[in-house]
């Protein structure tokens, strides 16, 4: 199977429906995912967002946002003005990746090298997609898109993106606001809401 991956992955996808039959096609690289979580939301779209990997949730039902970091998001986006369906929706790595306990399945945060693995992907996605703006949600989706390692809390705004026609934006991940304190909750929230307002008017 490694070499056939890497056969089809000579070969350039020209289309998203290309792109999303190998990935669906491609084993996790760490096994237990039940499936890969592809990207959702129209070519064209003016803003891409990239999280990190999918949770037990979108695991599950095989789509991107949809568990409590993606509710998050989705609040904030409808406070911000981005309309969720004129949005493309994405992750950094295809597959969950997760420790058993008991019947609880625990996020794994992905490895550089687990993140470099998927880059392909993600590169030809955005390629494909195109969007205007490029908003990375956390660390590990500003590590994909530009290969390196970006300090959230010096770096979040307007973050290059070298080499691809778009301009990106990083800003933490929803999952951050769901483990803050209490008190610390809304003051991060009204933060992210205010960043997606400014991806907005950069995407414009
Ligand atoms: N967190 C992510 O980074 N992506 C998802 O799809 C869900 C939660």
């Amino acid at each position: 199977p490694a070499r056939a991956l890497a056969a089809m992955a000579d070969r350039e996808p020209g289309s998203l429906e290309a792109l999303n039959a190998i990935i669906r096609r491609a084993e996790p690289l760490v096994p237990g995912a039940t499936q890969a979580v592809l990207g959702e939301g129209p070519l064209g779209a003016a803003i891409a967002f990239v999280g990190e990997q999918p949770g037990d949730q979108e695991d599950r039902l095989g789509r991107p946002f949809v568990g409590p970091a993606g509710q998050v998001l989705m609040r904030a986006m409808a406070e911000a003005g981005i309309d969720r369906s004129a949005s493309y929706l994405t992750n950094a790595v295809k597959h969950f990746k997760f420790e058993a306990r008991g019947k609880r399945r625990i996020h794994q945060k992905p490895t550089a090298g687990e993140v470099a693995h998927y880059r392909w992907w993600l590169d030809r996605e955005i390629a494909l997609v195109a969007p205007r703006l490029v908003v990375a949600l956390g660390a590990t989706a500003a590590l994909a898109l530009t290969g390196r390692q970006v300090p959230i809390t010096r770096a979040r705004g307007p973050l290059a993106l070298e080499g691809r026609p778009c301009r990106g934006f990083l800003t933490v991940h929803p999952s951050y606001l769901l483990r803050l304190p209490d008190d610390a909750k809304d003051e991060a929230y009204a933060a992210f809401v205010g960043d997606l307002r400014r991806a907005k008017a950069l995407a414009a």
